[in-house]
């Protein structure tokens, strides 16, 4: 018997077939040049299967009781949005929530975020993010999850599980961007890229996978071309790669008219490119309407088939089914958002949790963290009163208002605190990079003092004080798509105040908000204290006040290396080996034997701040690795064990990490590769040893021929606190 989408689908025309293909975009979440027009008439046309833009009870159930009134089939749309870390409760920017390392939090946060989008009509959220990313100049570095295939594919499926794992709030996921976004040539966002396979199915394709393999209902192509195709046309990926191996049972959507972009790409016309597209196994037109304005002519011509559009159409009318929009097309829509999930304290709780939580400290000479309570602070810089700059890029519908700053954080943490303020430095002092970055609504407001003003009254208020606060960085919209920067210092005069504020003598505490790593390579020489933020959202102020009260001891690790300077990027981990390692060389000696080597004349080659970094206000001291045996066999399974002891002042948390490395093997493999990671907490004085199981599926890599399997020989397993201080201990295993 025939299922209810292949009787629904035998009944519908052509037309209403291609209409299913197409999503608009009503409301304020433009990122394009194009805008989709006469959208009521086009629903009413039967010209819509979905729109993204528009949340809340009024625009949604008049925008559906258009497809439901006026189509002869009363085929409900499906709504979709960019709820990207949070809805109206905005959380942490993904960057900084992979810094916490804490699985159960953002399959949480995912969920929360769920409840609010689906309570005000959504049905499909453009998330998660997955694009592994090793350039910091790339602004959507703040959008994903860092530079590690294994950390990111952890993030990708827990995301995923919270978003549709969600009873009767469950929202349709949507993992993005399809793929090898994040390896943009330069930084420079929408640049092509460029890599061998092996380096796609190891280190770009596993957090999509991951996705796929926690059952995500669609996937977002990317911008970019993969292999000289774009992706939104690429069938080798669409197709051999999604569908048949990773066995992907979703709809796929393109980006923001990415179809017509294929023009600009040099693959042809209008035309052309959507025939590509729907050929190579697109589904869904987004905002651009190849597909609906050149389908029918491609089909008459014999360039594509009605069975192409039929099954594209099926796919969407079957997400569409899984909602239950068939039986409910309002499905969740309640007429007021309600209170108890909009911005509930609840969700204010697991924001402010979250923010404090993301946090990584990078340096805390002599305990200057955490702060007493009943200190005299000066707290200085221009995000350190600031609402405007909490949330974080793709914050749609979050509301800048309701954000607290870090001074209100602080307030409210330490009432006795005796609290100063002053600017010290506008966010930048080029009024046209103010005006692209106030884009979407004012969020730098420029001082109109000339920085030595500026300067001049944050260091007399800094001589006042017993501690400095420093609260500096980016402004929200430096970072996220369309984002890129060159040069990726603290922008405007920020460093200049950073070092001002140095010279003063007191005790100096930097804490930074940013969209991505930022090449602070002076300042970790000036600032005695060092915390890295983020974007914390919602809650920013108050998580952050947490840690700096130390309510909250910082347990974050970094999930992208900082890089030294501009010029080492891309600075990641766990790149390959090369023939002419450089140990390093005597201070102030030349010498011939390091001069063939691959290092910089100028920089080290290692990163300022490494993968997996991050301190607490608390000591971990590691034991030796202890391996349950140095020799296995076939598909035995060992486990490998350390000691971590809490050695300092206050309990703590700590993420326990495993890398693994092959030395020799049929091809050149890379330095090492995170394999599990745990966190733990410890009181004080407290020790725990902690296990891994390790069997031969952490062993596996792809070889020259693609084949995914492991190879007989030697490893080296190390665990530590991050990807740079390690123990090891070595095991043979033999086929
Ligand atoms: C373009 C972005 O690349 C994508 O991430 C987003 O989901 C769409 N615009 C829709 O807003």
């Amino acid at each position: 018997m025939a299922d209810v989408i292949t009787t629904l689908l035998a009944k519908m025309t052509l037309d209403e077939k291609i209409g299913q293909l197409n999503l608009v975009i009503a409301g304020d979440a433009v990122t394009g040049a194009t805008v989709s027009e006469g959208v009521e008439q086009k629903i009413a046309s039967g010209a819509v299967g979905g729109m993204f833009g528009v949340y809340g009870a009024t625009p949604v159930r008049a925008l559906q009781n258009v497809a439901l009134e006026k189509t002869r089939l009363k085929i409900p749309l499906i709504f979709g949005l960019d709820v990207i870390h949070g809805h109206r409760t905005i959380f942490p920017i993904p960057l900084g929530l992979s810094c916490s390392w804490d699985m159960a939090m953002i399959e949480n946060i995912a969920r929360l975020s769920g409840d609010e989008a689906a309570a005000e009509g959504l049905h499909w959220v453009f998330s998660p993010m997955v694009d592994i990313t090793r350039d910091p100049r790339w602004g959507r570095c703040a959008e994903a999850a860092g530079e590690d295939a294994y950390l990111g594919s952890r993030i990708s499926a827990a995301m995923v599980r919270g978003y549709q794992q969600n009873g009767e709030n469950s929202v349709l996921a949507c993992v993005k961007h399809f793929a090898l976004y994040g390896a943009a040539e330069a930084g420079r966002d929408y640049h092509t890229a460029d890599m061998s396979r092996l380096a796609m199915f190891e280190q770009y394709f596993p957090p999509y996978k991951a996705a796929v393999d926690a059952g995500v209902a669609s996937v977002m192509t990317s911008f970019n071309d993969v292999e000289g195709i774009p992706a939104t046309g690429n069938k080798w990926l669409l197709d051999d790669v999604l569908r048949k191996q990773w066995g992907f049972k979703g709809f796929t959507v393109s980006d923001y008219t990415s179809v017509n972009e294929m023009i600009d790409h040099g693959m042809g016309d209008l035309q052309t490119v959507s025939a590509l597209a729907l050929k190579a196994g697109l589904d869904m037109d987004m905002v651009g309407e190849g597909f609906l304005t050149t389908l029918k002519k491609s089909l008459d011509e014999g360039k594509v088939s009605e069975n192409d559009i039929t099954t594209a159409c099926g796919r969407i009318l079957r997400a569409k089914q899984q909602l239950g929009l068939f039986d409910n097309p309002f499905k969740n829509l309640r007429d007021e958002s309600p209170a108890e999930i909009i911005l509930s304290p609840k969700h204010r709780a697991t924001a402010r949790d979250a923010a404090a939580r993301s946090c990584v400290l990078l340096k805390n000479d002599g305990d200057i963290l955490p702060l007493r309570r009943d200190a005299k602070i000066a707290l200085i810089g221009p995000l350190a009163d600031d609402k405007r700059n909490m949330q974080g890029t793709w914050s749609i519908a979050g509301n800048w208002e309701e954000c607290v700053s870090i001074l209100q954080g602080m307030k409210n943490a330490a009432p006795a605190a005796e609290i100063t303020t002053a600017l010290g430095a506008n966010v930048t002092d080029d009024p046209l990079i103010a005006a692209k970055v106030n884009i979407f609504g004012e969020k730098v407001i420029l001082d109109p003092r000339t920085p030595d003003e500026l300067i001049a009254e944050a260091v007399s208020t800094a001589e006042l004080a017993e501690v400095i606060v420093a609260v500096v960085g980016e402004a929200q919209e430096m970072s996220g798509e369309a984002a890129s920067r060159a040069d990726i210092g603290l922008p405007g005069n920020q460093s200049a105040l950073i070092a001002a504020l140095a010279a003063t003598g007191k005790p100096l505490v930097m804490v930074f908000l940013s969209g991505r790593p930022l090449v602070i390579v002076n300042e970790s020489k000036q600032a005695g204290a060092i915390l890295a933020m983020w974007f914390g959202g919602t809650e920013a102020g108050n998580g952050v006040a947490d840690v700096l009260f130390g309510d909250y001891n910082p347990a974050g690790k970094l999930s992208m290396s900082f890089p030294y300077a501009v010029g080492q990027i891309p600075v990641y981990y766990n790149h390959k080996k090369t023939g002419r390692p450089y140990a390093g060389e005597f201070p102030g000696v030349v010498d011939v034997p390091s001069k063939f080597r691959s290092r910089y004349l100028d920089i080290p080659n290692e990163p300022l701040y490494p993968f997996g970094f991050g301190l607490s206000y608390t000591k971990f001291e590691y034991s030796d690795v202890t391996l349950s045996e140095t020799a296995a066999r076939g598909n035995a399974s060992i486990t490998a064990a350390v000691t971590v002891m809490n050695t300092g002042n206050y309990d703590g948390e700590e993420t326990v990490q495993l890398y693994i490395t092959d030395p020799v093997a049929s091809i050149s493999r890379p330095v090492r590769e995170l394999k599990d990671f745990q966190k733990i907490a410890l009181k004080r004085g407290e020790s725990q040893t902690v296990t891994f199981t390790i069997t031969t599926d952490h062993l596996k890599f792809y070889n020259n021929d693609l084949h995914h399997d492991w190879e007989a020989g030697t490893f080296i397993i190390q665990i530590g606190p991050h990807s740079a201080q390690l123990r090891s201990a070595s095991i043979t295993w033999e086929k």
